[in-house]
């Protein structure tokens, strides 16, 4: 465990860059630091691989203070990545990755198989190896940065918003990489972003910094959202925080409607058969159970049902793993305001109201579920 104890860090020219800061940081999870620009975020984390040396307090690294250890060890056991991967430019890719081993004295062979390994981890094509950096995109150099860092296999992965120069989307992969990569490792990963939304969705612990280097929050997203410490942490998360909190609430408990669906194939009997009494529309699916539209009972008709004359589903939920964020984003975005629950093969597992999903929102919040979001919100996909 990394413990920061009381960490002061005083620049030169009298600026307090970090003020009295106290975080555990735990094992095998991700610990983000958040906060506006300058408030001492970058400074923690350096001081974390003593790039930095704290004016005050003392920092921890399996209850061994860090000034006691040799710095080469200790940097050792920490992988670096930062913006923009701050690659060699005259290396190739694979060399990029084995600096690490090579430093510690693996022969080139050995180092070389070690990169190779860890570009098909990061999800690098192996065709890239003996390119140079300038040949790669910013989010594929993004991953080497994070492959070179896992090099020699550090404990410790420290990381200063790697993913910032990114678009949003390749910016989405990346963090979805690191999170599949976090499963399989279960490194301790410490990760600087000014991105609440990055925060939310990568900690497991998140510390909000305000300017001035204090702590303004440190706990789990799930409880940051739900119970923000003062109007600066409220402020920081934006306005939507009520809707951002369903991420952690698991759309599995609602109750999905089958009645209202009918597939390509039916007869006439099959359509009037189906009660609409709840729902006033019918989902259509295609033969493999997979939607296509949604219709008003009375314009289908048995054997000519044409699917572009349907009206869209939307973007389905995933019944099992999605959240009643992802639930009722659907509703919302369906014309008939009903939201289409799949499996994880696409098929239909039924229909949902924006009703219900609204009825299921306030349970969650009534039963308060302050103990089990932690554990819930691990399980669902954000
Ligand atoms: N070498 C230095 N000398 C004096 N002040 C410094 C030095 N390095 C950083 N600072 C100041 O310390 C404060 C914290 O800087 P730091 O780089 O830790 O912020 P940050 O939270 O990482 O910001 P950003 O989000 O912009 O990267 C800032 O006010 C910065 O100007
Ligand atoms: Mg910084």
């Amino acid at each position: 465990m990394i413990r920061i104890e009381s960490v002061t860090k005083r620049y030169p020219d009298g600026t307090v860059a970090v003020d009295r800061l106290s975080l555990e940081i735990p094992d095998r999870s991700i610990t983000v630091l958040v906060g506006p620009s300058g408030c001492g975020k970058t400074t923690t984390l350096r001081m974390i691989n003593r790039m930095i040396e704290p004016s005050e307090g003392t920092i921890l690294l399996d209850g061994v203070d860090i000034l006691r250890q040799p710095v080469n060890t200790l940097r050792r056991s920490m992988g670096y990545v930062i913006q923009n991967a701050g690659l060699f430019q005259h290396r190739t890719i694979l060399d990029n990755i084995a600096t690490v081993p090579r430093l510690l004295g693996w022969g080139k062979e050995k180092s070389r198989a070690r990169a190779r390994e860890l570009m098909e981890r990061v999800g690098l094509d192996g065709s890239l190896a003996k390119r140079y950096p300038y040949q790669l995109s910013g989010g594929q150099q993004q991953r080497v940065g994070v492959a070179r860092a896992l090099a020699a296999d550090p404990p410790v992965l420290l990381m200063d918003e790697p993913f910032s120069a990114v678009d949003p989307v390749v910016r989405k992969g990346l963090q979805d990489e690191l999170l599949r990569i976090q499963d399989e490792l279960g490194k301790t990963i410490v990760f600087v972003t000014h991105d609440i939304d990055e925060a939310v969705k990568l900690g497991t612990m998140v510390a909000v910094m305000r300017t001035g280097g204090k702590l303004a929050q440190f706990a789990p997203p799930a409880e940051l959202l739900s119970s923000p410490a003062d109007a600066f942490v409220e402020d920081f998360l934006g306005a939507d925080r009520g809707i951002r909190r369903l991420s952690f609430f698991p759309s599995a408990g609602l109750e999905l409607l089958t009645s209202p669906v009918v597939a390509v194939d039916a007869t006439a009997e099959q359509i009037a058969a189906r009660d609409t009494t709840d729902a006033p529309y019918l989902l259509v699916t295609d033969l493999d159970g997979k939607p296509l539209g949604w219709s008003e009972p009375q314009d289908l008709t048995a054997g000519e049902i044409e699917p572009d004359q349907l009206l869209p589903y939307g973007r389905p939920f995933v019944a099992a793993t999605d959240s009643l964020r992802a639930a009722l984003d659907c509703a919302v975005l369906s014309p008939t305001g009903w939201a289409v629950g799949v499996d994880t093969d696409g098929r239909v597992a039924g229909v949902v109201s924006q009703q219900s999903i609204g009825e299921a929102i306030r349970g969650a919040h009534a039963e308060g579920r302050a103990d089990g979001t932690a554990e819930q919100a691990a399980t669902v996909t954000r």
